[in-house]
């Protein structure tokens, strides 16, 4: 294949700022976590950014060099941590409450922690019903709460020196929205932000200030928030990327590993039944029935767009699915996920399949938000802007445009967004092919 010249890129030069609306568990293990990192407590697992490599020309040139050294990223030691939430724990406070980190850990990075305190947040009730907090902020209108959040972030910019900014939603999950009129433009999202529109949620004017003032967003929850032609027209104004929703940890990143592999051997599949116990504050938020619909649509689809049962009827028509969170605080974030999986092979018998992952979700969540902080900062210096379908690796229902279907398949993903970045060096596509090493076609 034809190298391609390579994409301009700005430097990573100077500071920073990682945004994240929401300092819970999952927000708190990757700041406690990069700080540990930089001070030599621990390793940045689970973080492509960090550990991960890519081939670069064929495989007799035996060139894997480090994705850090590959294509420009931020250093961890450049990043600085902001954020919002309805209660006011710093974040020293908020981990220990999230019970994911040992309190030995934390307390060497105790005056870090302590240093990092929410700003009041943008918070309504009626979008996540289980959640009371006094730390939010007052304003007339949704236009008025945008601007009072564009502040927060300017203030942040120029109290730290900042050079560049991401914003990476870990909040709750927000009651089920559907798409509806004032998301269809801009003109009519900002009308709906100075009436009041019930159609726009919390979350949806956080990342409307983040792209307004063209910084990077990513949705780490299954909320409508970007996924809208308004937020879309603005990224596109604005020259911002976007991406997501909802990162792939837990069961759907097991189904997202194993499905495809069924469907390769071309194993049929009778039902896939999944069940989970958690008992952290995400557990609890999902116990509401609204925001666990918006949770449950997030996680049905990926086996149907896998399995594609339109053109594999035999295969794949009518299996039966289905997904269940259940509350149980005893548990904490230490989820347990159970899937029974029944595939039938040659001849049409039956076969099963049973998981039992013991995951941990905020240790799965926090290098997926690192990795989206850094490739979407990437994206940004190199004038990529819109939705970075590249980055679907890291999401359970990746954005996608209209016209297209998501892909799931998590093999395909970690391809599409190796052959990004080569993209980006002007380096070859590998197709996989071989052609080169063998002469089996003369
Ligand atoms: N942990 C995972 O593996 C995982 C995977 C996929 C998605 N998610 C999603 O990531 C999000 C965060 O998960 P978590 O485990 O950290 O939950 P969490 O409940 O510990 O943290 C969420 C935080 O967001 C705050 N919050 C809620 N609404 C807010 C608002 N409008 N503005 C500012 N802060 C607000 C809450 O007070 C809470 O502190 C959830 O939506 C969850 O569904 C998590």
């Amino acid at each position: 294949m034809e190298k391609l010249p390579a994409i301009e890129i700005q430097p990573a030069k100077g500071r920073l700022g990682i945004l994240t609306p929401g300092m819970g568990a999952v927000a708190t293990t990757f700041i406690a976590g990069v700080i540990a990192i930089r001070k030599g407590l621990g390793k940045p697992i689970g973080s492509l950014t960090q550990m991960g490599t890519i081939r670069i020309g064929k495989r007799t040139e035996k060139k894997f060099p480090l994705i850090k050294e590959f294509v420009p990223l931020a250093n961890l030691e450049d990043i600085f941590f902001g954020g919002w939430d309805i209660f006011e724990d710093d974040a020293y406070q908020s981990a220990l409450k999230s019970g994911v980190l040992e309190k030995t850990l934390l307390d060497q990075i105790r005056p870090e922690l302590e240093a990092i305190k929410p700003w009041p947040a943008v918070f309504d009730k009626r979008y996540v019903k289980k959640l009371d907090g006094s730390y939010v902020k007052q304003a007339r209108t949704k236009w008025d709460y945008a601007q009072m959040v564009m502040e927060d972030i300017a203030r942040f910019k120029e109290e730290h020196r900042l050079d560049r900014l991401v914003m990476i939603w870990c909040g709750s999950t927000e009651v089920y929205l559907k798409q509806q009129d004032v998301h269809e433009s801009l003109e009519a999202f900002e009308k709906g932000l100075k009436e009041n529109h019930p159609g726009i949620a919390p979350s949806m004017i956080y990342a409307y200030a983040a792209i307004k003032m063209g910084i990077p967003y990513a949705n780490g929850a299954p909320n409508l928030t970007v996924d809208i032609p308004a937020m879309v027209e603005l990224a596109r104004e604005t020259r911002t990327p976007i991406a997501g929703k909802d990162f792939k940890t837990g069961q759907t990143l097991m189904k997202t590993i194993i499905a495809p592999g069924l469907k390769a051997r071309l194993l049929g599949l009778h039902g896939w039944f999944s069940t989970n116990i958690l008992g952290n504050r995400d557990g609890e938020v999902l116990d509401d029935p609204e925001s666990f619909k918006t949770k449950e649509e997030s996680k049905l689809s990926v086996l149907e767009y896998i399995l594609q049962p339109d053109l594999y009827p035999d295969l794949y028509k009518n299996f039966y699915h289905k997904v269940r969170i259940n509350y149980y605080p005893p548990r904490g974030d230490n989820k347990e996920g159970w899937d029974n999986i029944d595939i039938f092979g040659w001849l049409g018998y039956s076969m099963q399949i049973k998981i039992d992952f013991l995951c941990r979700d905020s240790i799965l969540a926090a290098p997926i938000v690192l990795d989206l902080a850094l490739f979407l900062d990437l994206a940004k210096r190199a004038d990529f802007s819109g939705i970075q379908e590249w980055l679907s690796f890291y999401f359970k229902s990746p954005m996608h445009l209209p016209e297209l279907y998501p892909e799931h398949d998590l093999f395909i993903q970690l391809m599409k967004l190796k052959n990004t970045l080569r993209f980006m060096r002007g380096e070859e596509q590998i197709t996989h092919l071989g052609a080169d090493y063998y002469d089996f076609y003369k």
